[in-house]
């Protein structure tokens, strides 16, 4: 499969869809956007109270987002889903809200800002699309700068809002040695996820099996459980396989009810201070004859000689569990792809779905 066309190209080149295209594209977003240094305005700076909305993949990469910025920045963060915020009337401290969209243009999103602003909230759009209704209503838009997103379901933005939202997290952390070994990591990261492509293959395999699945149900804990979530919907929306993320430790609190030797279960089990957890769930699922496959890293891969799964994509190892995000979304979202073109289905255009929703 030939290398990404240059992300300005507005057609499709030589790949099939839009959506290879654009998952092409990731690594050099990543290259190019995680050296460039984020501008972020004085307020973000001195609130200690962050607010994050967005609705779909923006919503599970603002949940990412949560993550970065409670650990690295240690902030205060709610994360709210913005079709469901404002019809609340909730009560709102003070602080600084962070639309996360691709478009700019979702209503919900878009209400959800608005609403904020006048509880007095500084406002700040994190969009991909400047000019966009969201960057002309808030007080300051931080560009996601992932070039223009043909596929309805999103990718490459989602990867760019990863990005974005570390690298306030970054610049918002202190000085150290921890800050200087994401930002290590950061320049390896474009190669890693190349690396991907290469065994794209694996993938391929991976959604042979689920081809036929009614349903599928993907497992993460941590940063791991919104990019579970994420690799569900994209499933969802592209193969029309009802994927159901869940956190993994509420494995026993009902889903175990689900297992079967039907359902096949997607574990983003990457080496972090969650793994031997995840592990464990991951016996669970095998012992009532779930089948499993594991989306890991190299480091994870070696710990799970001998575990009874179906089968295990390894993914190179990044230097900081901040960036496995970015590794195993690219891995879900090329599964969902594979299964979705099995399937043959309208993969730029799913059925029902728009790229950007304008009505609430
Ligand atoms: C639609 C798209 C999704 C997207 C969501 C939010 O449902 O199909 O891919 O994640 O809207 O869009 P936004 O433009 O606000 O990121």
């Amino acid at each position: 499969i030939p290398h990404p066309l240059g992300q300005e190209s507005l057609g499709r080149g030589e790949f099939h869809h839009y959506m290879l295209k654009e998952m092409y594209e990731q690594p050099e977003i990543v290259l190019k956007e995680g050296t460039r240094p984020i501008v972020i305005p004085e307020a973000l700076k001195d609130s200690s109270h962050i607010t994050l909305v967005g609705c779909g993949s923006a919503f599970y990469a603002a949940w990412c987002g949560k993550y970065y910025l409670e650990q690295l920045a240690q902030r205060i963060v709610t994360l709210e889903l913005a079709s469901e915020f404002h019809y609340r009337n909730p009560m709102v401290q003070p602080g600084v809200t962070i639309a996360v969209s691709q478009s700019g243009e979702t209503a919900d999103t878009l209400k959800a800002i608005q609403y904020m602003e006048q509880k007095g909230q500084y406002t700040i759009g994190m969009v991909n699309m400047p000019y966009s209704s969201i960057s002309r209503y808030v007080q300051y838009e931080l560009l996601t700068r992932a070039g223009p997103e043909i596929g309805v379901a999103s990718t490459k933005a989602f990867t760019a809002q990863l990005l974005c939202l570390l690298k306030i997290s970054l610049t918002l952390m202190k000085e150290g040695e921890k800050k200087q070994h994401v930002l290590k990591g950061l320049q390896q990261l474009p190669m890693d996820m190349q690396k991907i492509f290469f065994k794209a293959s694996q993938l391929q395999d991976i959604a042979q099996h689920l081809v036929h699945a009614k349903g599928i149900i993907y497992l993460g804990r941590g940063i791991s459980y919104p990019i579970a979530l994420e690799g569900a919907l994209k499933i969802s929306e592209l193969s029309y396989i009802h994927g159901q993320g869940f956190a993994a430790g509420e494995l026993k609190h009902g889903p175990l009810a689900l297992i079967d030797g039907l359902t096949p279960v997607v574990v983003v089990a990457p080496m972090d201070q969650f793994f031997e957890k995840t592990v464990s769930n991951i016996y669970e699922v095998c012992a009532r004859e779930g089948k499993v496959f594991v989306i890991t890293d190299e480091a994870g891969a070696t710990q799970l000689a001998g575990v009874p799964v179906q089968d295990i994509f390894v993914y190179p190892s990044p230097k900081a569990w901040e960036l496995h995000p970015f590794l195993s979304v690219l891995s879900l979202q090329l599964i969902a792809y594979y299964t979705a073109l099995h399937k043959g289905c309208s993969i730029d255009q799913p059925r029902n779905l728009a790229k950007s929703v304008t009505v609430e």
